[in-house]
Order: structure tokens, then C-alpha cells, then sequence
């Protein structure tokens, strides 16, 4: 192989293998650098794929044996296989790594297998299984190395009893008690899991809601959903510590308020306080410019401060840690280099909680819009008002619609919903377009469907839904 490129990709998550997928298309001879032993990063291999397939499975199970009887469906017997489930998910995230496989070959990317170390701006050593260094040269360099869990000062996670989200997503057992230390994405989608599957489980979260930064009314609404689903929750408690004893992990927390100590236990512990860029050695040797949270700084090209080397997806300091904003990202960075105007709109990024029912946001939330002093009014509409998601049985939940108040143009949606996920994708669309709340009002939406919800929350943005 000649090792001469116009493009290195280091990491192959959503950002990287996307960036590399459309820098080949674009015509550039591309190599993309990947240490864990299979592509697709934490999205594929320990985080969105795998999650989905026991969010999906648990889901089954769970409405298998509290749900098919009212709709007249009687079903004894019903077992849970858990070994069986992991194989599912396991075989789903080997057709999906491998599928980037297929697409690396497809689009002729040169696929280093190793870990990548970026040596100056023109210049990467992959040192590989054997420990054997590879050089190879390269016109630009982009910097796609993810994030990594992170954890509480003197808290050790072993992957055994104190797990991160990747010890979570193979307990070969159901863990008779759980506690997960943080109410944000993570927790819940893996508490609603566990929960679902007979663990007793308990989420420590130190805000006094769930969910940072997410829209209030959501936030509360959801906590009641999940409190009503059998999850228990300690807010506005700050985990001091978490210590084995014997085969059972013992966590300490204080109130905020009070200052009460409390202390519980449980077989398993999760941590899922956030992530942290995944910043090499490399990239401090280098002087790249981190910003005071360790994230790449990067300009609206996606440029750090060192020529040739352009940084996306969770490393970065711009825009939440998700997988489809690392792609969008990906495909952006790809055609900069290759001289076309890549672009991402941070100000329209879906982002979606895939528990029963979703949770889904797109744009701003009525306390961001509070903050910067812009006037709005709102629309709101309930899935109780909804035929479909009552023929359905599934009338948890509603749609917010926020418009600026002069000039109605949608400035934000929050959803909860069975179908949340999807339908946050209309929303994004409408706003990507600069729609009006009367544009979504005007749009003809099928009937029954829980879409005609978006529609009537936005009418109900100029006081006149039909159906409410
Ligand atoms: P997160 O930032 O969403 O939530 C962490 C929570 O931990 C926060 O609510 C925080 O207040 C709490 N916390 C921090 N220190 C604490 C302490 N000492 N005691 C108690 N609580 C404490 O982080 P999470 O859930 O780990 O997710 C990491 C990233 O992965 C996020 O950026 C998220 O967007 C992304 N992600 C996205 C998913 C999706 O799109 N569905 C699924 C999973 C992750």
C-alpha cells in the first residue's frame, strides 16, 4: 500500500468513518485509523446499538407480560432468556460493525487497523497488534477519538460491580438491586432496561430534576412516568462514594439541601455522570488547544489551532456528544477539505431519550429562551387528546411547540412520546427550513397517527387546536 494520503481519519465512530466515507467520495484518497478490534466506535460497539437492542428486547418483554392481555392477547409462560438476548445484540452490533466494514471497502478507504498517533500535521504512526509502527503521510489530518466514560474523584470503575454503561450493557445476570449514579441519558435508558427485566433499581441524580438541560416540563413529566414505572430516584443528592464490600458495592450520597447522609447498597453500581473527550497523548504533545473542559477547540471549518489537523464529534468543543450531530460533522469537515462549504446547524440537533415513552428535543427550551431575553409563546397538546396513541394505550405524554412570539417561527419542539424519536425528525426538518408554527399548522397529516399531535400542538400555539 502507497502511504501517501489527502486525508487520515483518526478513530472510526460515527464522525470518523462517516468523514472518511465522504472525503473518498469527494474524490480523496482516504485512510481512517481504528485501535478497538471492530469499526463504528462507541455508538456501534458499547453505546446507541447495543443499547437499542436491549431498550427494544426489555421493551417486548416487559409489555409482553403487563400489555398483551388488556388487548385480548393471553400469553403464559412467558420466560426471560437473558443469554439469548445478549446474543441478539451482540449479533446486531456484528452486522453493523461489519457493515462499515463493507462500506470501507466499497468506497476504497484504507482501513489501518492499530492505534493512530499523530506524530506533526503531516505525519501518523499506527502502531498495531504486534506492536509494529507503520508511518504514513498524509495532506489532512481529522481528529475523530470520541469520548470515554467518566467517573466520581476516588471512585474506580471495575466493570464487575461498579460498571460504566459498557459493564451495563452485559450483566450476565439480573442485578437483584441496582443503583445508577446520574439521571441523564445513560441512566435512564439503562435503568429502564434493568428495571424492565426485574432489577430493583434505584438512580442518585445531584440536580433536583432529571435530565441537565433538558425542557422542565419535561423533565417533570418524565420523572413521573419513570417513578410511576417502579424506578426510584434520590435527587438532589451528591454521591460522595462507592466502596466494595465483600460481593456488594456500598454507595454514600448527601442531600444538597439537608445535608443528610444516606447510604444504600446494591449488587451493581452504574456510573453515569457524563463523558470526557478522548484526548491522546499525541494531541497535548502537539499543542492543539483544548478549552477549560478538555475539548479540542476547533472554528466554524473545524480547523484546530494546528494547520492541517481539523477535530469532530464528541472531542470538540462545539454542540452536545451525539452520534448524529459527530456525522453530520463528519460529512461537513469532508467536504471543507475538499474545498465545498461543509456546514452543521448546532441550533437544530434532535436529541432523543429512548426509554417507554421517548423523550425528544430539538432547537431551544423555554429556559434558554427565559435567559436570552427572547419573547414566545406556546403551544401544547397531549397524546390523551390523540386517537391513535389512544387506540394504542399510549396517552403518556404531549408536544410543545415554541414559537417566537412576532413572528410565529419555530424556535424549539419537546416531544414525549412512544413515537418521540421519530417524530422529532419533522420538527427538525420544519425548523431547518425556518417554518412557522402555522406552516406544521397548515401541513396535512394522516389520520390516526400520533403525528396529528405536532400538528394540533401547533395550532395550539395560536390558541386553536381541534381536538383539545
Ligand atoms: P449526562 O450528562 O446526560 O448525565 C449525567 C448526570 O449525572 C447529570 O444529570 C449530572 O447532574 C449527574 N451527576 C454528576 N455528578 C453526580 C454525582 N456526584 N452524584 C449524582 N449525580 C451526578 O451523561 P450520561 O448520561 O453519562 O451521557 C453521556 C453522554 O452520552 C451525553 O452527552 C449524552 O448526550 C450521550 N448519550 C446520548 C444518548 C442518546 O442520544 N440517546 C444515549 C446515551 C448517551
Amino acid at each position: 500500500m502507497d502511504n501517501n494520503f489527502d486525508v487520515i481519519v483518526v478513530g472510526a465512530g460515527p464522525g470518523g468513518y462517516v468523514a472518511a466515507i465522504r472525503s473518498s467520495q469527494l474524490g480523496l484518497k482516504t485512510a481512517c485509523v481504528e485501535s478497538r478490534k471492530t469499526l463504528g466506535g462507541t455508538c456501534l460497539n458499547v453505546g446507541c446499538i447495543p443499547s437499542k437492542s436491549l431498550l427494544h428486547a426489555s421493551d417486548m418483554y416487559f409489555k409482553a407480560q403487563k400489555e398483551f392481555k388488556s388487548l385480548g392477547i393471553e400469553s403464559t409462560g412467558i420466560k426471560l432468556n437473558l443469554s439469548r438476548m445478549m446474543d441478539n445484540k451482540n449479533k446486531s452490533v456484528i452486522t453493523l460493525t461489519k457493515g462499515v466494514e463493507f462500506l470501507f471497502k466499497k468506497n476504497k478507504i484504507s482501513y489501518l487497523k492499530g492505534k493512530g498517533i499523530i506524530l506533526d500535521k503531516n505525519t501518523v504512526a499506527v502502531v498495531g497488534n504486534s506492536n509494529k509502527k507503520e508511518i504514513y503521510k498524509t495532506k489532512n489530518i481529522i481528529i475523530a477519538t470520541g469520548s470515554v466514560p467518566t467517573s466520581l474523584p476516588g471512585i474506580k470503575i471495575d466493570e464487575k460491580n461498579i460498571v460504566s454503561s459498557t459493564g451495563a450493557l452485559s450483566f450476565d445476570k439480573i442485578p437483584k438491586e441496582l443503583i445508577v449514579i446520574g439521571g441523564g441519558y445513560i441512566g435512564l435508558e439503562l435503568s429502564s432496561v434493568w428495571k424492565r427485566l426485574g432489577s430493583n433499581v434505584t438512580v442518585i441524580e445531584y440536580l433536583d430534576h432529571i435530565i441537565p438541560g433538558m425542557d422542565k416540563d419535561i423533565s417533570g413529566e418524565f420523572l413521573k412516568i419513570l417513578s410511576k414505572q417502579g424506578i426510584h430516584f434520590k435527587l438532589n443528592s451528591k454521591v460522595t462514594g462507592v466502596n466494595l464490600v465483600k460481593d456488594k458495592a456500598v454507595v454514600d450520597f448527601t442531600n444538597n439541601t439537608t445535608s443528610k447522609r444516606e447510604r444504600m447498597e446494591a449488587n451493581k453500581v452504574l456510573i453515569a455522570v457524563g463523558r470526557e473527550p478522548n484526548i491522546g497523548e499525541d494531541i497535548t504533545k502537539l499543542g492543539i488547544k483544548l478549552n477549560s473542559q478538555k475539548k479540542i477547540q476547533v472554528n466554524e471549518k473545524f480547523k484546530t489551532s494546528v494547520k492541517n489537523i481539523y477535530a469532530i464529534g464528541d472531542v470538540i468543543d462545539k454542540g452536545p456528544m451525539l452520534a448524529h450531530k459527530a456525522e453530520d460533522e463528519g460529512i461537513a469537515v469532508a467536504e471543507i477539505i475538499a474545498g465545498q462549504a461543509g456546514h452543521v446547524n448546532y441550533n437544530v440537533i434532535p436529541a432523543v431519550i429512548y426509554t417507554s415513552p421517548e423523550v425528544a428535543i430539538v432547537g431551544k427550551t423555554e429556559e434558554e429562551l427565559k435567559k436570552e431575553n427572547i419573547k414566545y409563546k406556546i403551544g401544547k397538546f397531549p397524546f390523551l387528546a390523540n386517537s391513535r396513541a389512544k387506540v394504542n394505550n399510549e396517552t403518556e405524554g404531549f408536544v410543545k411547540v415554541i414559537a417566537e412570539e412576532k413572528t410565529d417561527k419555530v424556535l424549539g419542539v419537546v416531544l414525549i412520546s412512544t413515537m418521540a424519536g421519530t417524530m422529532i425528525a419533522e420538527l427538525a426538518l420544519a425548523m431547518e427550513f425556518g417554518a412557522s408554527a402555522e406552516d406544521i399548522a397548515r401541513t396535512c397529516h394522516a389520520h390516526p397517527t400520533h403525528s396529528e399531535a405536532v400538528k394540533e400542538a401547533a395550532m395550539a400555539v395560536d390558541k386553536r387546536p381541534i381536538h383539545f
